[in-house]
């Protein structure tokens, strides 16, 4: 995992728009995975800006988001339809038809999960996927105590969960308690990975999925046996890490390999 703590949460969103633009300059119709939530609105506010100013296109991308949830009525302005329709998809210029999420008005739940990964199967897989990370440790609404090997299905939220979220609802009564999700092993079959955290309330998840060990009872703790994941933090979400030294150690070492300062004396 390559961790990188940076100044403030707006580097951590410039950061994580500089890797997506990076991959959709490279690779224009590139498949996206993405996220709902607060964390990854200033990423979102920055990649419209980016387009805005042209620096970016999405025309040719894919999409698909991590989870929606099971029993809000079509519409409902806190369904992650509406959030990916209202923070990002609407402001820039992304083909609607090439972005997916999980559709939770399929009569038979266990059918729409089973069509979202043969979805994302039928794009070629996803090229890079955005996480956040609940304070219970769970990617996606994979809950403690997910199969680290789970494929795309129907979750029960847990309280934490419901808690955390309930502020985007008038009560916790309100916050619904199912939800379709990609799995875990879904998610570790994306490409590269990018996992943002920002804040002390994420702190305690965090030390516990990069350096615990590995358990279905910090879901996020899976991104350990994935090959190419990178975690940006800002100082309140790293607060917790002991080795936090040595990773900033290591990020210096890899920003001078890529931008190609010679280590050689005579260099
Ligand atoms: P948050 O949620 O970005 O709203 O903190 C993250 C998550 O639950 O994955």
């Amino acid at each position: 995992m390559r961790i990188v703590i940076l100044e403030n949460q707006d580097a951590v969103h410039q950061r994580a728009a500089d890797l997506f633009c990076t991959l959709l300059d490279q690779r224009p119709d590139a498949t996206l995975g993405l996220a709902t939530g607060g964390t990854p609105l200033g990423t979102y506010e920055e990649l419209v800006s980016r387009f805005e100013e042209g620096r970016v296109s999405f025309a040719e991308c894919t999409t698909f988001n991590l989870d929606e949830y099971l029993g809000l009525p079509a519409g409902h302005p806190e369904s992650y339809l509406r959030f990916m329709e209202h923070n990002l998809f609407s402001r820039a210029n992304f083909d609607s038809s090439y972005c997916h999420l999980p559709d939770p008005h399929i009569e038979d739940p266990a059918e729409a999960c089973r069509l979202y990964e043969q979805m994302i199967d039928d794009a070629g897989g996803i090229d890079l996927q955005l996480l956040g990370i609940g304070s219970d440790g769970h990617i996606a609404f994979n809950e403690p105590g997910s199969s680290l090997a789970s494929r795309t299905r129907v979750k029960a939220l847990t309280q934490q969960t419901r808690e955390d979220n309930a502020r985007f609802f008038d009560s916790i009564d309100d916050v619904p308690t199912l939800a379709i999700t990609m799995g875990i092993g879904t998610i570790m079959e994306a490409n590269s990975i990018l996992l943002l955290a920002i804040g002390s309330g994420k702190a305690e998840a965090v030390e516990a999925f990069v350096e615990g060990p590995l358990t279905a009872q910090v879901p996020a703790s899976a991104l350990q046996m994935h090959p190419t994941v990178t975690v940006l933090l800002d100082p309140a979400a790293a607060s917790r890490l002991k080795r936090r030294s040595y990773y900033e150690y290591v990020e210096n070492l890899q920003l001078e390999l890529e931008q190609g300062v010679s280590r050689h004396p005579n260099g």
